[in-house]
């Protein structure tokens, strides 16, 4: 069965006004639908056709080093498994906090939530060119990490609990170069933190 297209947990205008209706619909309907069926076109016939995506991305991430068209399938499926993620990451405008276990060790890892913020936004920040910044769990700590380009953490051991994309495709259209304002904006109203504490209680 092939990969498909998640459907978005909400409408393609209602992250406005942080994030317009036109950038959700090309980046969901353009950008992510490509990803999607770039993976479907490289396994087809193979026998990772059928496999699922996470598996997908792990077989190619162990081989791209001897293969190039492993690096080619990773680069496309990894961007697809990434974009799902960040779909549920965010949520409709939004006045959440982290709550409970996943608050404390914030608040206990980083200092205060404003604190988090900040380091999120800073690593985001200065994440070279195209890539993804992560709140993920490494082992039994919270790290705020970046990936470049389709790196994703689920090949480097961690447990992902939000991603933000900073790849231009996500801002551009609304904010041009100014991605500081982007992550103002994603940071404070649309972190989806009932996803993130979901994600935490699974470890
Ligand atoms: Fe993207």
């Amino acid at each position: 069965m092939p990969i498909e297209l998640p459907t978005l947990d909400y409408s393609f205008d209602a992250l406005e006004p942080h994030i317009s209706g036109a950038t959700l619909k090309t980046h969901h309907g353009k950008h992510h639908k490509a990803y999607v069926d770039k993976t479907n076109a490289l396994i087809a016939g193979t026998p990772l056709a059928g496999a699922s995506l996470e598996e997908i991305v792990r077989h190619a991430a162990q081989r791209r080093a001897h293969e190039s068209a492993m690096t080619k399938l990773f680069n496309q499926a990894a961007q697809a498994w990434n974009h799902s993620f960040y779909w549920r990451s965010l949520r409709p405008p939004n006045d959440g906090k982290p709550q409970g276990a996943l608050g404390d060790a914030i608040r206990g890892t980083f200092g205060s939530l404003p604190q988090f913020a900040d380091a999120l936004k800073s690593a985001a920040t200065e994440q070279f060119a195209s890539g993804w910044a992560w709140l993920v769990l490494d082992g039994r700590s919270l790290r705020i990490v970046t990936t470049s380009n389709a790196d994703t953490p689920i090949v480097h051991g961690q447990r992902p609990l939000l991603t933000i994309d900073v790849w231009e495709h996500a801002y551009y259209l609304d904010y041009q170069n100014k991605r500081p304002e982007h992550l103002d904006a994603v940071i404070g109203h649309l972190l989806n933190w009932d996803f993130a504490t979901r994600n935490f209680e699974a470890r």
